[in-house]
């Protein structure tokens, strides 16, 4: 049936630089959609939302109001194909109607083998028939409800629902692009045990590692990542051997041989569904908690920053690997996302305060977007990221040209990280937490957006933060704020509001202390609340 779809695919190929697809513009990968680069300003719903068109009425008004322009909702395997070979796409249909009818677009999360882990979202036929579907078997010989990634049957099945998935995509949605990329699974690996130990498994685990990993460690040696690298060469750097001989006795080297094994598998369900629909596709991961001591205690084989090389090299059909939700520290979190070429995007991560920050931080650190987990709960349409979201879509079309340019940066500070410098056309820029002259208690967050919008000129947006400036070329070493005006941008044109001075910018008074450290003392600071913008003009003197 799978080469069937293929050759229908070849029949009835779409024109792919029609479709919504990733472009590298100068300095980073963006989402090409109808042709332009788009900001995906998104939230996903709550894990059984969408299977139901009735419960999501009333969200998708709610969510067009709260300024998203994207939503990511599951399709899974058993609500689409409950017979085997008998596929229902009505709750799907409606979906993308009702998506369409609140002018919003989809990202569709592929819930089919697994679902976080575990294989829930299989349909009946799927579960009820563990001899033909083999299930993961832990190192007591214990069975997981979790499909084992070595066997051809689970493979072909999921690959075949995802083919028609897409191949429905092409026949429902190929003028419109209402569903503009798609996740495929959702954060895999074996939970409770670093590796599968199934029979299959275990002969997989005896053999050599295949020639297609060598290959790829031999030419990428001097770029592999530094922690992968690292595993390799303690054990010895050799060019050919098992997975043991190649990267060591312990459960580091079972996290590689599931990252390669869900990897493999997941390439092929992708590359199913682009031979029906070259859309483009992500994974998102589970991130290692700080409780988390072993690989298994977080889902082994998922692609955390050690193993993003094995994913790299058996997922070609993957386009990004993504992180989930995070925890404590998102810029590092971004950093560690975007090596190796990999494309930063954030598919589900917080709402409220801190996703309000997380998304101004992304935006201006490159990425496709910011989507917020269980968007739904959400009630008030002027909470934070309703109002990070509706500041950010009036400047959407100034993010993109400053992302491709490599003149824009995001500021993301906490009580713990109360300070960053971002060096551009020719000043680094100190950012802190915002302090007052009444009070010296810092907030707990504050974040910002800064672009360099021409000569010794900047655009800064932000809450609760403030900035100061220094040369970051030779010259005269002391620089001035030579005007500072408040404002917004309407339509793409700066209308600029008060001329900041004296009280709103000097920031502090003594001259002869700051002199002799080469400052000025002028500042601008942003205060609490929904995010304002100010056009900052710079002069230095020696
Ligand atoms: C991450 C998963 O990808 C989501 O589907 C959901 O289960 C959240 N965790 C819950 O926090």
């Amino acid at each position: 049936m799978l080469a069937g779809t293929l050759q229908a695919a070849a029949q009835n190929p779409v024109a792919s630089n029609e479709l919504p697809h990733l472009q590298k513009n100068g300095n980073v990968t963006q989402l090409i959609v109808d042709g332009k680069p788009f900001l995906v300003l998104g939230g996903e719903v709550r894990n059984s939302a969408s299977s139901s068109v009735e419960y999501m009425k009333p969200i998708w008004p709610k969510l067009a109001a709260a300024h998203l322009n994207t939503v990511l909702v599951p399709v899974t395997w058993q609500q689409i194909e409950p017979e085997e070979g008998h596929f229902d796409f009505s709750v799907l249909d409606a979906l993308i109607r009702d998506a369409r009818g609140n002018n919003l677009r989809l990202v569709l999360l592929w819930f089919g083998s697994w679902k976080n882990g575990v294989s829930t979202y299989t349909p009946a036929w799927v579960e009820k028939d563990s001899a033909r579907f083999p299930l993961v078997q832990n190192s007591s010989g214990q069975l997981l409800g979790v499909l084992s990634t070595f066997s051809d049957s689970n493979r072909e099945a999921d690959a075949r629902a995802f083919a028609t998935l897409l191949r429905h995509l092409r026949e429902v949605d190929s003028a419109q692009h209402t569903v503009v990329f798609l996740q495929v699974e959702n954060e895999v690996g074996v939970i409770s045990d670093s590796r599968d130990h199934c029979t299959a498994a275990d002969k997989a685990f005896a053999q050599p590692v295949p020639k297609e990993l060598m290959d790829y460690l031999a030419e990428h040696r001097d770029t592999l990542l530094p922690e992968f690298r690292k595993i390799w060469e303690d054990a010895g750097a050799k060019t050919s051997g098992t997975w043991q001989q190649i990267f060591g006795i312990g459960p580091a080297t079972d996290e590689i041989f599931m990252a390669w094994n869900y990897a493999r598998y997941i390439n092929f369900v992708a590359g199913a569904g682009k031979a029906e629909l070259p859309l483009p596709m992500f994974i998102n991961t589970a991130l290692v908690k700080p409780q988390d001591k072993l690989p298994g205690d977080y889902p082994s084989g998922g692609a955390v920053a050690q193993v993003h090389d094995v994913w790299q090299s058996a997922a070609p059909n993957i386009d990004i690997l993504a992180p989930d939700i995070y925890f404590t520290d998102f810029p590092g979190l971004l950093g560690r996302y975007s090596r190796n070429g990999n494309p930063p995007w954030v598919p589900e991560s917080l709402a409220g305060p801190g996703g309000a920050a997380n998304a101004f931080y992304a935006v201006g650190f490159g990425s496709i977007g910011y989507s917020a987990y269980a968007i739904e709960d959400q009630d008030d349409p002027s909470g934070p990221i309703a109002e990070a979201f509706g500041f950010l879509s009036d400047i959407t079309p100034m993010i993109l040209e400053h992302q491709a340019s490599g003149t824009i940066a995001g500021v993301w500070l906490t009580t713990d990280r109360p300070t960053q410098d971002v060096t551009l056309a020719g000043y680094t820029l100190h950012f802190a937490l915002r302090v007052t002259r009444k009070s010296t208690v810092l907030p707990d967050r504050g974040y910002g957006l800064v672009f360099s919008s021409g000569p010794d000129e900047f655009i800064v947006a932000g809450t609760d933060i403030q900035v100061t400036f220094t040369p970051s070329t030779p010259g005269p070493s002391v620089v001035g704020l030579s005007k500072v005006e408040e404002g917004t941008f309407l339509q793409g044109k700066w209308v600029a509001g008060r001329w900041l001075n004296g009280d709103d910018t000097q920031l502090l008074y003594d001259l002869s202390a700051l002199a002799s450290q080469s400052l000025s003392g002028e500042g601008v600071s942003f205060p609490a609340g929904d995010p304002t913008i100010r056009r900052v003009q710079l002069y230095r003197y020696p």
